[in-house]
């Protein structure tokens, strides 16, 4: 009877191992994981080995048991018993450190005032103020440019609150108000024929004990500053270290509402985010349900203010994320764009990049999202592609295209760069950064600033 409960025990600490496996492959993202991250493909292929391995010497053991093998087993049975125990202690960690049952979302109280997908009626996109409560709430919000006040009231009690700005005129001042507290003021981005301001981070990392979350302060503050004159904010990925930990969302989106509370924002996806079972989170917190989709889905989205057209797209690892579905949109979305107008992506992954390999992965030159996105950026005249994911900060020029890799608001820098890629025309690493974008009619000032507001970097792009 005894021996059974052992056998019994031992087949299931080998069957969690394949529990896990399950899980984990199920989530959004871990394909991705498991190709590009040396480190997570050799402990995924340990726990299914381990899984396999404790499965056999089990059997083993029950098998030479059953032919009264006594002193043969003694030896198997420590083992077998040990890799019981381990197993089960493995499994339990796993689940209570990953939140297979995935917990509240706690974070994300202040408000932010976030972009949303498509046009708005008079040339600029819609807004929504986003905040979540611990318990459900019915809340209210009072908003209107500087002679009115309209007021919204949430009619059910929900703990993820969406309210929808809608008809915004261009460069215009507005305030809103959640509940009677503060007035928060905000302008609205301006109509076409203006310059066109904004900022673009990428990479912090909040939670990963290298990260600088001091100077990721310092950078949002210089965003914020009414006189820097910022229109907008596209923060491009890997805001967390781990996704699937609600205290690292907690601290991020805390520190981000500072700017994000003022200055209209995106949020683009990054791997770090979505890490096994974030992606729940990341949607709830940048991309809650109740914003609404005109163009595209939660995770990837068209923006366009007057004749500016950002493109958002979802590529996370490599391109494994990049599906057939979401191609055949952004050709749709890159095919409808007027050709003089200005046609900018902006996602977390990068394409052409100077680099090193890091955990046996190549990262520079991507051939994968090359093949699959370069073609289509320049057959339809893209003017600026931007992204992160490389903790570096990078100017590449190719076929007319220019590609910014900007992951540098506050992760580890990478290590310099053994790769140097063809394409690349300026390239710093080491260096703590955010872009200053201004789109005129015919070029673009684009500008590496560190954290002081100093800039690093310059040059003007011309329109194609
Ligand atoms: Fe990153
Ligand atoms: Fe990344």
């Amino acid at each position: 009877m005894k021996k059974n409960i052992f056998f019994w025990l031992a087949i299931l600490a080998a069957a969690l191992m394949f529990v896990f496996l399950g899980w984990a492959f199920s989530q959004h993202g871990t394909i991705g994981l498991f190709r590009v991250n040396g480190t997570f493909q050799k402990l995924f292929i340990i726990l299914g080995v381990f899984g396999l391995v404790l499965a056999a010497l089990t059997l083993l053991e029950k098998h030479l048991h059953s032919r009264q093998a006594k002193h043969s087993t003694n030896i198997l049975s420590f083992f077998v018993r040990a890799g019981t125990l381990l197993g089960i202690v493995i499994f339990v960690f796993a689940f209570f450190y990953v939140g297979m049952i995935p917990g509240p979302l706690k974070g994300g109280q202040s408000p932010q005032l976030l972009i949303e997908d498509g046009s708005g009626v008079n040339g600029v996109p819609n807004l929504a103020i986003v905040f979540n409560t611990e318990k459900a709430t019915s809340n209210t919000v009072k908003w209107g440019p500087d002679n009115a006040s309209f007021t919204l009231n949430e009619e059910k009690p929900a703990k993820q609150h969406v309210f929808a700005l809608n008809n915004l005129q261009p460069d215009t001042r507005y305030w809103y108000q959640v509940n009677n507290g503060q007035k928060i003021y905000f302008n609205s981005p301006p109509a076409a024929g203006k310059p066109l301001h904004f900022a673009v981070g990428s990479d912090a990392h909040f939670g990963a004990e290298d990260s600088r979350t001091d100077l990721t302060s310092k950078m949002l503050h210089q965003i914020v500053d009414p006189a820097k004159g910022y229109n907008m904010f596209f923060y491009l990925g890997d805001l967390v270290e781990h996704g699937f930990t609600d205290s690292q969302w907690q601290e991020a989106l805390k520190t981000m509402s500072v700017t994000t509370s003022e200055i209209p924002a995106k949020y683009i996806v990054g791997n770090h985010d979505t890490l096994l079972g974030g992606l729940g989170r990341y949607e709830g917190y940048c991309e809650p349900s109740g914003m609404v989709l005109q163009s595209g889905t939660r995770l990837w989205q068209r923006i366009d203010v007057g004749n500016v057209h950002f493109l958002m797209i979802d590529l996370e690892w490599s391109a494994e994320s990049f599906t057939a579905e979401q191609g055949a949109w952004l050709e749709n979305q890159l095919a409808s764009i007027p050709k003089d107008d200005w046609k900018i992506v902006v996602g977390h992954g990068f394409y052409y990049a100077s680099g090193s390999i890091t955990d046996g992965w190549k990262w520079y030159d991507n051939p994968e999202t090359i093949n699959k996105l370069s073609p289509l950026f320049e057959k339809y005249g893209v003017d600026m592609v931007f992204s992160g994911h490389a903790h570096q900060l990078e100017l590449l020029q190719k076929s007319g295209v220019n590609y910014v890799i900007c992951g540098g608001f506050g992760g580890k820098p990478d290590d310099p760069r053994q790769y140097i890629s063809p394409e690349s025309v300026w390239y710093a690493s080491n260096d703590y950064a955010f872009m200053d974008v201004t789109v005129n009619a015919t070029n673009a000032n684009l500008i590496f600033r560190d954290p002081d507001g100093k800039v690093i970097y310059s040059q003007v792009i011309q329109k194609h």
